[in-house]
């Protein structure tokens, strides 16, 4: 007769469809009985694609199968609607899961250092510059950089419900999740801590009233953003990516991520999209020209803005000043930053 334990590590080789991450490592796994060689496993799932209890369920039998001793899997799912409940329209969505906060917009990339922070610090400025109260939730625990673009060390205290309390930057409300880890030890929250940690986390910073919630998301399509997705109801995404064909594919892959777990995509944004050479007034396409607009249209999303290369932006963001706090007049990048902000505020009303 097989063990429990066997059983339970059989599982943990059955990784969630698309992720890295495993089955019970994700808490999916929620019972395991084992009656001679009849062993029952129960499964919830939140989901609204039908894909992935039947991917899973291949999958969980496949593995039962390698176990000795095992005649007769059997799985019961117990399928819930997941935490984001409409599809398409973004402005229909129900109000976001946290508390104070009326939107929450994430900012994500395929491809590291594409600009995700710098797009997400800026549009966050030109969001509270146009009138609204924004907050700005650095969420890339192993690499924060929202507090770097702010020019601040300040950390944000606890208060006595053990809420974070923000801490305020050019009228904004900022957290990062790195605060709470220690500065110098190199991050070991990894896996199913990290996990824990973020959804604790987006549920205990004391927002003061936003009409929105930025939130800058580590790179890539792991488990983190995984967790993110499912933690809170996002009103909607945007994807930062470079004109470049490797950033692209990667856009792409965070694109379908989003889709699968039906959180609307507001449109791609293109950064680094050209250089305007001061000295002889050319423009130059150094990552290549059109990659953005004609990947938008390839997915049917708007391209929502092409932000250039410009040292001030680079400048701005390493001074703790974003760029976007310039005059629009002034500033090519500001004013495309503004633009966005406009749209996203027409397309996610608060
Ligand atoms: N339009 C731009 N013009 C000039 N410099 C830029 C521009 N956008 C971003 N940068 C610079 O490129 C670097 C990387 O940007 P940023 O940190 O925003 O990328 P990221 O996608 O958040 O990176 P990571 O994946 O590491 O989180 C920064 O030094 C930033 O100042
Ligand atoms: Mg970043």
């Amino acid at each position: 007769m097989p063990s429990e334990s066997e059983i339970h590590a059989a599982l943990a080789t059955v990784r969630y469809p698309g992720f890295s991450r495993d089955i019970v490592s994700f808490g999916l796994v929620k019972g395991v009985s084992v009656e001679g060689g009849k062993v029952t496993i129960e499964i919830s799932l939140a989901t609204r694609d039908p894909n992935i209890p039947r991917l899973i369920h291949e999958q969980v039998e496949a593995a039962l199968k390698q176990v000795p001793g095992v005649t007769e899997p059997k799985l019961n799912f117990d399928i819930k609607e997941p935490p984001n409940t409409a599809q398409g329209n973004a402005a229909s969505l129900p109000k976001s899961s946290i508390p104070g906060v009326k939107r929450i917009i994430a900012v994500a990339s395929g491809k590291g250092g594409v600009g995700k922070s710098t797009v997400a610090s800026n549009l966050a400025v030109a969001l509270s510059k146009s009138g609204a109260r924004v907050g700005l939730c650095d969420c890339d625990l192993y690499g924060p950089s929202i507090a770097h673009m702010f020019g601040s060390n300040e950390r944000p205290y606890q208060n006595e419900e053990q809420q974070i309390v923000p801490i305020e930057r050019y009228g904004l409300q900022l957290v990062s999740m790195g605060f709470l880890l220690d500065d110098d030890s190199p991050v070991i929250v990894r896996g199913p801590v990290a996990t824990r940690y973020t959804q604790q986390f987006l549920r205990q910073v004391a927002w003061n009233d936003l009409d929105y919630l930025i939130l800058d998301l580590p790179p890539g399509t792991g488990d983190i953003q995984l967790t993110i997705v499912q933690t809170v109801a996002l009103d909607g995404t945007v994807i930062v990516t470079t004109p470049q064909e490797v950033a692209l594919i990667d856009a792409r892959k965070a694109v379908t991520m989003f889709q699968k777990v039906n959180v609307p995509i507001l449109g791609i944004i293109e950064n680094m999209s050209y250089f305007l050479c001061p000295s002889d007034g050319q423009i130059y396409h150094i990552f290549g020209k059109g990659g953005g607009d004609h990947e938008a249209k390839r997915l049917g999303v708007p391209l929502l803005g092409q932000i250039p290369i410009e040292m001030t932006v680079r400048e701005a963001g390493d001074e703790g000043h974003p760029i976007a706090l310039e005059d629009t007049a002034k500033s090519a990048s500001s004013k495309v930053f503004h633009e966005i902000a406009a749209k996203l505020r027409a397309t996610v009303a608060a």
